[in-house]
């Protein structure tokens, strides 16, 4: 951009900033002249943003100097200087990310990494959420223009992972896969609660897992990952993709600050509905399966002692840094 329009960029919004502080008097204007007065300020406002529209857009059009890549880097050469990599660290959900990932795979589960983007279908028809069904609510939150779903959680990866996986069970094994990824929620954001978050879904189908065995696998789950042992529980829950469904509870441990008897809901499980197998193209009355899905920012927040999940997301340095290694 050419120094002349950024200078006239600058001095129209210290001009906008002035006006907008014009707003204030409005108090002090009796009351008749209030109406002209703001009629005015508004005009004045009007007139400077299209200007400032006008000059940014012709600021766009001024010719851009390509950069030379093969130019020598640092302060000397024309390529601007690259942050060291030694200057920065691994965000700390990614790298409970990867524990999570370490441990199913250590338990023989494959890893599939849900989507950013989904559809309808896979958020909602494929999971056995009939139209119009009230448990829609709970997950419909943002959509795109073009109708696409930022998905509400990784539920949205089982009809894919089925599909993918269903020769296993042809060839007579199982479908083991664990599918990790970022998930959108319109929430009243506070302190145990995001807007965006990661999560792990957990789907297993053979022919004969109960729920017993999916108990199993998330007590060795939890175990692994808080490296002790601890005391689980179910509660009744509801999805329409599981038939019976619960929620997963562990026992906040001691070492963790638990002083006993503090349940803390880690995810949603059950046995997978039969139209979610059928819909897949799985004989449900040959095969049975199982599938969970709960938060990894839930999870990280116990394993270090943290009071406000808000922090992962705000990439305030100060938190970050305590991570760094
Ligand atoms: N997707 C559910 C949620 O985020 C959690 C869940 C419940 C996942 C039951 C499952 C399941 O796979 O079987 O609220």
């Amino acid at each position: 951009m050419s120094s002349d329009l950024e200078t006239k960029i600058a001095t129209l919004k210290s001009e906008l900033k002035a006006i907008n502080s014009e707003y204030a008097k409005i108090k002090e204007i009796p009351a008749e002249k209030r109406a002209e007065f703001g009629k005015q300020i508004n005009e004045k406002k009007q007139a400077i943003l299209a200007q400032i529209a006008e000059a940014e857009a012709a600021a766009l059009e001024t010719e851009v100097e390509p950069l030379d890549i093969t130019a020598p880097c640092g302060l000397n050469g024309n390529m601007p200087e690259l942050l060291h990599a030694t200057d920065g660290s691994q965000h700390p959900l990614m790298t409970e990310l990867d524990r999570v990932i370490a441990i199913y795979q250590s338990m023989g589960f494959d890893i599939v990494e849900s989507r950013q983007l989904d559809d309808e279908y896979h958020m909602f028809d494929s999971l056995n959420f009939t139209k119009g069904h009230p448990a829609r609510d709970g997950y419909d939150t943002f959509r795109t223009e073009e109708g696409f779903i930022p998905p509400a959680h990784t539920s949205t990866m089982q009809h894919r992972v089925l599909k993918a996986y269903k020769h296993k069970l042809d060839e007579g094994e199982v479908i083991a896969v664990a599918v990790p990824g970022r998930v959108y929620r319109n929430e009243d954001v506070d302190a145990t609660h995001e807007h965006t978050f990661y999560q792990c879904e957990g789907v297993y189908v053979s022919k004969t897992c109960t729920l017993g065995n999916m108990l199993g696998i998330l007590r060795e789950f939890f175990e692994k990952y808080y490296g002790q042992k601890l005391n689980i529980k179910t509660q009744p829950g509801y999805f329409p993709f599981t038939e019976p469904s619960l929620e997963f509870l562990i026992e906040k441990p001691k070492a963790l600050g638990g002083k006993g008897g503090d349940w803390l809901e880690m995810l949603g499980c059950g046995m997978i509905h039969p139209n979610v197998l059928k819909m897949a193209g799985i004989d449900p009355t040959k095969y049975q399966g199982f599938a969970w899905g709960g938060g990894i920012d839930r999870l990280a927040m116990l394993r270090h002692g943290l009071g406000d999940v808000r922090h992962f997301e705000s990439a305030k340095l100060d938190f970050l840094k305590e991570f760094s290694c």
